[in-house]
């Protein structure tokens, strides 16, 4: 069996290919760590080939505004959006456990991918979609509030200040989620990473389309009873680092 490797992206299937606006730039400052680790497992490599083209969501055309119901087989109630889910664990209790919204996730690295699609076969879960690319790629291409809430679970902290341009939190990712996100929906961030939570904190506060949904410590040092933890999460508590969640709120679009 030949090795499952990134070139499956061009079979991608869904309502659009091609480029999209900004997609020039997107491409050439790329955010993400690395897109391959350890060989997969035969059995995910075979799961993989099978089961990704049937999840796997295209990059949206250029100048695209497209509904998140298009990518799903059925309407759901209220769409989701996750950003880097790593093995997908959260990504897959999430479906479990809100089975009547459907759930987009965005991951560039493969091994993380077939986690999650392994999660999705073995649970037959239908309200799974998969993004195998930098999520910018992804939002660009949605219509504007079309979505009910927004993870961004551990991003990467990229603590060297020369590399701080590849946090996925900035201001132009903030600005496409409050784009993207409607009135009252939650947009829910969790970090290890003191000076990573300072950053998130400061860029958050300073956008005028979210409201953080936190009174005391206690709001962000516990994890509300709907967010299990993430592998990235436990491995940081294993090593004696706390986690805080961050929890925004969606202020009114303006008209
Ligand atoms: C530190 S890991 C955390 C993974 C997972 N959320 C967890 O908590 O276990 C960060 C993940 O974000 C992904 N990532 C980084 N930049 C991304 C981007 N622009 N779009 C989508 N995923 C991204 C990385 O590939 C990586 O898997």
């Amino acid at each position: 069996m030949t090795q499952f490797t990134l070139a499956m992206d061009k079979k991608a299937h869904g309502p659009y290919m091609g480029a999209m606006r900004d997609l020039e730039h997107i491409k050439s400052s790329r955010i993400y760590g690395r897109r391959q680790g350890k060989p997969l497992k035969p059995s995910s490599q075979r799961r993989l080939e099978e089961w990704l083209p049937r999840l796997q969501l295209s990059k949206p055309e250029s100048g695209a505004s497209l509904d998140p119901a298009e990518y799903f087989d059925r309407p759901y109630d209220g769409y989701t959006l996750e950003i880097g889910f790593g093995k997908g664990e959260h990504l897959a209790w999430q479906a479990t456990h809100c089975p009547d919204w459907g759930h987009i996730g965005c991951e560039p690295f493969l091994n993380g991918v077939s986690g999650l699609v392994d999660k999705v076969v073995q649970e037959r879960l239908e309200n799974v979609r998969i993004f195998m690319d930098d999520a910018r790629l992804l939002m660009g291409g949605l219509r504007d509030q079309c979505l009910d809430r927004a993870y961004i679970l551990f991003p990467d902290p990229w603590p060297k200040k020369r590399h701080h341009k590849r946090r996925v939190i900035n201001p132009g990712n903030i600005r496409e989620l409050a784009r993207l996100l409607k009135c009252g929906a939650e947009l829910r961030i969790a970090t290890d990473h003191r000076d990573y939570c300072r950053w998130i904190l400061s860029h958050m506060l300073q956008s005028e389309a979210f409201d953080w949904l936190a009174e005391g410590p206690a709001d962000w040092h516990r994890r509300p009873d709907d967010w299990p933890p993430t592998r990235y999460e436990q491995k940081a508590l294993e090593q004696g680092r706390r986690s805080t969640y961050l929890r925004f709120i969606r202020k009114p679009h303006r008209q």
